[in-house]
């Protein structure tokens, strides 16, 4: 038996450390929270996809009654730049958490399902995805998908 360490990168960085582009991605997250509808958990995650054309698609969490049937602000996002530019790559996702009137201090943490789908975004079409995690206080960026899902299931695992 052996053990092994898998490590993960990040940059951490504040707004004005970014570059315009990825400020305006941000900032549609964040207006995107107002998008929103999460009437069970009251919180408000907005997202943005730029992708490689240079169209922005926009996404929101959309809760239910039935909870299970909701979805996340990263999966309505990338399905819905799936439905309707499949062509084309995802360049970057953002994500911004509201929640008690405010914005998230600390980044909001995609669940694994969201990481899943990022991967399998980013391989789908070969070119690294970057993501932006917002905080108000920090924002994390990773270069690309596969840092925030280390030991991901691809189509490949299918054939066995
Ligand atoms: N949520 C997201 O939209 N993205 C995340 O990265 C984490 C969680 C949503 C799901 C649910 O509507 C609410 O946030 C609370 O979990």
């Amino acid at each position: 038996m052996k053990n092994i360490e898998i490590k993960t990168k990040l940059k951490v960085c504040t707004m004005d450390e970014l570059t315009a582009e990825e400020k305006e991605l941000v900032e549609i997250a964040k207006h995107q929270t107002e998008n929103s509808y999460c009437p069970y958990s009251r919180f408000h995650v907005g997202a943005a996809a730029k992708l490689d054309n240079g169209v922005i698609i926009r996404g929101a969490n959309q809760e239910n009654a039935a909870y299970p049937s909701g979805l996340c602000a990263e999966r309505t996002t990338l399905f819905a730049a799936g439905a309707n530019y499949p062509e084309v790559p995802v360049n970057t996702l953002c994500i911004a958490c509201f929640t008690g009137g405010h914005f998230t201090e600390t980044p909001g943490a995609p669940c694994g399902a969201c990481r899943q789908v990022m991967i399998e975004t980013e391989h789908r079409y070969g070119k690294p995805m970057k993501v932006i995690l917002y905080g108000e206080k920090e924002i994390f960026i990773f270069e690309n998908a596969a840092d925030l899902m280390p030991v991901g299931f691809f189509s490949e695992d299918l054939k066995g």
